[in-house]
């Protein structure tokens, strides 16, 4: 029997005060299952992890984590030895004791551009029938608006609350984000429900917004293609500097200072990419196509993000002469942003991939990428990107690229080019080499290196 729908509410709370420790159950342990899980056990609750992969839950059973995000290993570690943290097979047993489980299977872009549910749906109709009474069902996987829902008519049970509490978690500061967030959002149609989901972080002391299902499923895609759109739009400003005259930096300090605009999100780069950015933009895409609403700003946000990938490709050719087919090109980046060695949705991949589509003999060097990719040689350091490049493009913003020896870099090139599509490099450090330096926005910066050259 379905609960029938509540009142709705949409409240702000603090969490404050002590927090009561519950039995976890989080299914899967990808990137966001394994930090919820893993910082779930840090805050004091006891986390069964679960997985279908057995060689995975063997590995964390020994505390060996695949991914690369800071600090995660160390908790695993800790959860591991304090047994508050335990990794299993089969979500049918773990939940039978479970206070609350977490979702945090992957929901990726199905066919034409919605998010998949099937691996939600799956797990729901796995554990259905042996979920304690009252047990909460979590979603943390980013899921349509109306998820909630159509897990309550899956579940088929009016003592299962379900709520959505999405994850705000940047890779590479995975672990940083949960357990220092800006707020915590949950919502639920059950009455009391998010407010005992909110409640598991007490201990963190941080706004938590507290709604109805939908809202809360809302916020997750409305935040992130909000950033999107942001980055979108900075980056169409860059091409505005480049053709004024004007210069990126500047434009965004004298924006950043504006508390409504803020300074974050506000480099411009080679497009944004990642697991979470373009999968929401057009799942949300897709939401507001299903309520017959035409969500122009969005479909343009996406547009901008292709446009800025075709301008860079535009830029690395004038580079080179004009002609990419046979030009030596070295990139140098390939992970969607530095601290990852994610290439899922990769803008810097994408465009090495392009180069390599037209006819560009491209070498690439990334810090936490190894082994050769489609088309490319991945060389195991910097310098070789350089040896006999045409020009060399920097196209993740890895710090360790401002430490190069870019004296040797020039040696070792045979053109002059350096294209900085991360604003990353200090154009002086590569003008005093001898080398010219194209960045994004910054046309002032490009011509005081090509004039003292
Ligand atoms: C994002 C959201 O930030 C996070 O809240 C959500 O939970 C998952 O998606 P993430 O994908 O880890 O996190 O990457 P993020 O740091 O947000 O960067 C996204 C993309 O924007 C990257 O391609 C990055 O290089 C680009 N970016 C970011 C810029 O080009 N300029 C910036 O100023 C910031």
């Amino acid at each position: 029997m379905v609960p029938p729908a509540f009142a709705q509410r949409t409240t702000v709370s603090v969490t404050v005060g002590a927090m009561t420790p519950a039995r976890i159950v989080v299914v899967g342990t990808g990137y966001v299952g394994l930090t919820t899980g893993a910082c779930l056990a840090e805050l004091g609750h006891r986390v069964t992890c679960v997985d279908v992969d057995t060689a995975k839950v063997a590995r964390l059973n020994a505390g060996r984590v695949d991914i690369m995000e800071p600090g995660l290993s160390e908790l695993v570690a800790r959860g591991l030895t304090s047994g508050t943290l335990s990794f299993v097979v089969g979500a049918r047993e773990a939940v039978r004791a479970a206070d609350g489980v977490f979702l945090c299977v992957p929901t990726p872009m199905g066919a034409g551009g919605a998010a998949d549910l099937r691996a939600v749906e799956a797990v729901v109709a796995e554990i259905a029938d042996v979920l304690p009474s009252g047990c909460a069902l979590i979603t943390k996987s980013t899921v349509p608006v109306g998820t909630a829902q159509r897990i309550r008519d899956l579940l088929g049970r009016s003592d299962l609350p379900v709520v959505s509490n999405p994850e705000f978690l940047r890779e590479g500061s995975a672990v940083a984000d949960f357990l220092g967030p800006d707020r915590i959002v949950v919502g639920s149609d059950t009455p009391g429900a998010a407010d005992w989901v909110a409640n598991l972080y007490a201990t963190l002391d941080v706004p938590a917004v507290v709604t109805d299902a939908a809202s809360a499923e809302l916020v997750k895609y409305a935040a992130n293609c909000f950033l999107a759109m942001k980055l979108s739009y900075v980056n169409a400003i860059a091409e505005l500097c480049d053709r004024l005259g004007a210069d990126i930096e500047d434009v965004t300090r004298g924006m950043g200072y504006d508390r409504r605009i803020g300074r974050s999100f506000l480099r411009p780069g080679p497009g944004w990419g990642g697991s979470c950015l373009p999968k929401d933009t057009s799942a949300l895409l897709r939401i507001a196509e299903s309520v017959r609403f035409d969500f122009g700003l969005l479909d343009a946000t996406i547009e901008e993000n292709l446009a800025q990938r075709d301008r860079i490709i535009a830029k690395i050719a004038a580079a080179v002469g004009g002609r990419l087919a046979d030009a030596r090109i070295g990139v140098l980046g390939l992970a969607f942003k530095a601290g990852t060695n994610d290439l899922r949705d990769s803008p810097a991949l994408s465009v090495a991939s392009v180069l390599c589509a037209h006819g560009a003999e491209v070498t690439a060097y990334d810090p936490a990428i190894t082994g050769d990719l489609p088309g490319m040689l991945v060389a195991d350091t910097p310098y070789r990107v350089a040896k006999g490049a045409d020009a060399v493009v920097v196209l993740t913003e890895w710090p360790e690229f401002q430490r190069l020896d870019w004296a040797y870099m020039a040696e070792l090139m045979h053109g002059d080019s350096v294209v900085d599509t991360r604003n990353l490099l200090e154009p002086r450090a590569i003008l005093a080499v001898g080398l010219s330096w194209q960045g994004i926005g910054r046309p002032r910066a490009a011509a005081r290196t090509t004039s003292v050259s």
